[in-house]
């Protein structure tokens, strides 16, 4: 943020153009950048919950839905496309539950899932299914361990039968279970939502056991010793209120003043778009819930800026990661559904939804430098539906298939006046923006017109850039609550836009209700 208040260079006006249609101007100027975009913002969370792992992922190899070593294909290919950075897994509230053992080996240990629905859960998809899952779609691990009902000696075991190169009884035990080479654990959460179903901890308790946890759960691969070692994200806050601004406090104090045995790199922030007491439909909805969501959804901004005014206090050089692992919409579940499940539609109001979010965590960069949205498959916002065979992509799955170029890429500040889309007492910024160079040296803008009326028509002025082409994709559809489904998948799907360019100036027209990103070469 202190980047963009810094970099701003143009006063910028929103007025009404003579055709009637809402006018925006942003500037930036290229040799202007701030933070790298940290690929992991556009993380996935896979918790064992619903159909999230079992059916959406896991199929086992002897299914007839085409799978490779009883992982779904057509999943792994929509997921290699969107370039997911990391999985957390396997919670969530499960993780606090999960004993390791039971998901290795060929006898696997029949348990309950009481979190999520009271169901069987046969433990075919452990360690290794997850680690071929990752390496099929591309990924690194972020493993959250159990600190609730687990003990620091049983996730140093899991640690090093996951990651021990040395012939030690546990490696030897991976290796005999079909995997001879350590597995890299890039990310590991030292327990999950601690203050409640994670444990119920003080912070003053959950702080004594992180330092234990630290110390003792160590990583073992060769190649992750160095300047690529795994990288442990404490539990930090659900929220604003005290209860979590304490937490933040005890856990980064105590950060401040750790000593050589333990560290962290990372706090986790959970941060859901819901009314707790009433929750939004997730289909069948108009105007008035479209604008209270994305007013709602808007709130990351003041939270992420309200836990790091207290991470600067006790880290001013930033070396602790705020990495908002669950984050996204939650609804009602679907009727008919099983409420345990989680179960909603994704509509074009959550793709836009996801947009704004991701954009605030670029903007946040320096800072910000992973996050995980909840979740993956089949649960809360997913990207991907699936109902046997059948598989659906969904609206905030091309989101993130858009932001592609986003990652690690440089943030370049844009200066604009939003203006203001009201509807009833709720007013909102019409328009949100970011940009971003990437590795090539391009430049990438990704425009979000949350008017659900009026078009806008965009004038940006790119300060130290010759424009000789632009080219990108929208993503709309004709209404805010517009989904995809397994019978007419294409409703909210990504489709080419046109704009102009000369010397340094750009100019395209947003269409109401839509998400725009567009490189500039
Ligand atoms: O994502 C669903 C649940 O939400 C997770 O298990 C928990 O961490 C959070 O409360």
């Amino acid at each position: 943020m202190r980047h963009v208040l810094v970099l701003i260079v143009m006063i910028i006006v929103a007025t009404v153009s003579v055709a009637g249609a809402q006018k925006v101007e942003l500037s930036l100027d290229v040799s202007k950048t701030g933070a790298k975009i940290d690929r992991n913002i556009f993380g996935q969370f896979a918790e064992h919950l619903g159909h999230g792992v079992y059916d959406g992922i896991w199929v086992g190899p002897d299914s007839t839905i085409p799978n490779t070593r009883g992982i779904r294909n057509d999943v792994v290919a929509a997921l290699k496309a969107i370039h997911v950075p990391n999985v957390r897994w396997p919670g969530g509230c499960f993780a606090d539950e999960y004993h390791w053992r039971n998901g290795i080996g060929s006898s696997r240990g029949v348990t309950l899932n009481p979190n999520w629905g009271g169901v069987i859960e046969p433990n075919s998809f452990g360690t290794h299914e997850f680690m071929d899952f990752l390496d099929q779609i591309g990924s690194d691990a972020y493993i959250s361990v159990n600190v609730g009902s687990g003990s620091p000696r049983e996730a140093a075991d899991w640690l090093e039968y996951s990651t021990g190169a040395q012939p030690t009884t546990l490696a030897k035990e991976r290796i005999a279970n079909g995997h001879p080479a350590p597995y890299k654990v890039a990310y590991l959460g030292i327990g999950n939502e601690s203050w409640d179903c994670g444990g119920n901890m003080t912070p003053d308790y959950y702080v004594s056991q992180m330092k234990i946890y630290s110390r003792f759960v160590r990583n073992f691969n060769p190649a992750q010793q160095g300047k690529d070692h795994m990288f442990k994200i404490a539990v930090g806050p659900g929220g604003g209120e005290p209860r979590w601004t304490d937490w933040t406090e005890a856990v980064m104090k105590a950060y401040q003043e750790h000593t050589w045995s333990w560290d962290i790199n990372g706090l986790s922030m959970h941060n859901y778009t819901v009314d707790w007491q009433n929750k939004f439909a997730s289909e069948g909805f108009g105007e008035t819930e479209y604008a209270q969501v994305l007013k709602a959804t808007l709130e990351m901004d003041t939270l992420i800026n309200k836990h790091s005014a207290i991470m600067d206090k006790y880290d001013p050089q930033e070396k602790v990661a705020l990495v908002v692992d669950e984050w996204g919409a939650w609804y009602a579940p679907l009727p008919g559904s099983n409420p345990g499940f989680l179960v909603q539609q994704n509509s074009l109001r959550d793709a836009i939804l996801a947009a704004l979010n991701l954009n605030i965590f670029a903007r946040h960069a320096d800072r910000v430098r992973g996050a995980n949205i909840a979740q993956m498959i089949n649960v809360l916002q997913a990207m991907i539906e699936t109902d046997k065979e059948k598989m659906v992509l969904t609206p905030t799955y091309y989101i993130f298939k858009m932001y592609v170029p986003f990652q690690d890429a440089t943030f370049v500040p844009i200066a604009f006046d939003a203006g203001t889309y009201t509807h009833g007492d709720i007013s909102l910024p019409r328009v949100d923006a970011i940009s971003a160079k990437d590795a090539t040296g391009k430049l990438w803008l990704a425009l979000t017109n949350l008017d659900p009326n009026q078009p806008i028509e965009i004038e940006a002025n790119l300060a130290g850039l010759t424009t000789k082409s632009a080219a990108g994709e929208t993503l709309t559809a004709p209404r805010v609550d517009s989904v995809n489904t397994f019978d007419a998948p294409n409703t909210v799907v990504p489709k080419p836009i046109a704009a102009k360019v000369q010397g340094s100036k750009l100019a395209l027209t947003l269409e109401p209700k839509s998400v725009t990103v567009i490189s500039v070469e």
